[in-house]
């Protein structure tokens, strides 16, 4: 393809994950290149650019390019004055670490707003500032997980609805600053369904993670367990990437055939901010 040049791309593992060289995200960017960073998005999964001086605005926009950005429900989240961004932060107004981790739901496998009719496409994050120790992010790939189930799985898993639900992945998981009834309103559960068909490269893959909450017409502890059991089924070691972050890296991810996770800091010691948009997709087809 002759746009294939506009920047260098090093993978990062050798089945998803690639760097991509040369771009500067806060010169913009034009038609032409994002059709090489949408390429190179489909074909790998999650794209890596290097350092950036990005400011919040900036963000944004180059999430834009991409599709409608969601304005996430969670509000008390939304950062810069850009209520698209969504910025995890452990400091106090001084800059120093308050002890609370500010949404432990991220630190468990899971695709951004699968909880919402029209589910996450890309999520655009940046590293502002970077736990010396943990707070990676890791990802890995719900194709080679669909591709690696058996006959039997594949068959059982047919025609299979999962319900997704924010508030209940908050509640278990975060425990505290738990959705108000006008958050709860605005985002009650839908189901989608379990093996998806990807929009553009039709491909398969398993669309699940930690907000689904149960299996349409399965009783709910026979359903709870199925997704569990699942939910780790579909995570490979030689299928992931572990990302170890240096501050202003920014990553794009596809929902659509990830699940990603962080991993925990210490909230009382390290310090770490990032700031995150996802955009808004289409609703999940079998
Ligand atoms: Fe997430």
């Amino acid at each position: 393809m002759q746009h294939r040049s506009a920047f260098d791309v090093r993978p990062l593992t050798p089945r998803l994950g690639a760097e991509v060289l040369g771009v500067r995200l806060a010169d913009g960017v034009d038609e032409r290149l994002f059709c090489s960073i949408y390429e190179a998005f489909l074909q790998h999964q999650v794209l890596l650019f290097g350092t950036q001086d990005l400011p919040p605005g900036r963000q944004v926009e180059f999430a834009r390019h991409f599709g409608e950005v969601q304005i996430h429900v969670m509000n008390q989240y939304h950062a810069d004055g850009h209520p698209e961004l969504y910025r995890l932060s452990n400091l106090d107004e001084n800059g120093n670490p308050n002890g609370k981790h500010p949404d432990k739901g991220t630190l468990a496998w899971h695709t951004d707003g699968s909880w919402r009719r029209v589910t996450g496409q890309a999520t655009v994050i940046y590293g502002e500032v970077c736990a010396g120790e943990g707070g990676e992010t890791h990802f890995c790939d719900m194709y080679g997980a669909y591709d690696r189930l058996s006959p039997e799985w594949k068959a059982r898993l047919d025609g299979l609805r999962a319900v997704h639900n924010l508030d209940f992945s908050r509640t278990r998981r975060h425990g505290e600053d738990l959705m108000t009834e006008a958050q709860r309103r605005e985002v009650p559960p839908v189901d989608h369904p379990i093996v998806r068909t990807h929009p553009e490269t039709g491909r398969k893959c398993l669309f699940l993670g930690d907000h689904a909450e149960s299996i349409v017409g399965m009783g709910y502890d026979e359903g709870r367990a199925l997704i569990e059991e699942l939910n780790a089924l579909a995570v490979h070691k030689d299928l992931t990437y572990e990302h170890r972050w240096s501050p202003g890296e920014l990553i794009v991810w596809d929902n659509r055939c990830l699940m990603h996770r962080a991993t925990e800091y210490d909230p009382a010691v390290q310090r770490r901010v990032v700031r995150r948009c996802t955009v808004l997709g289409e609703a999940p087809q079998p």
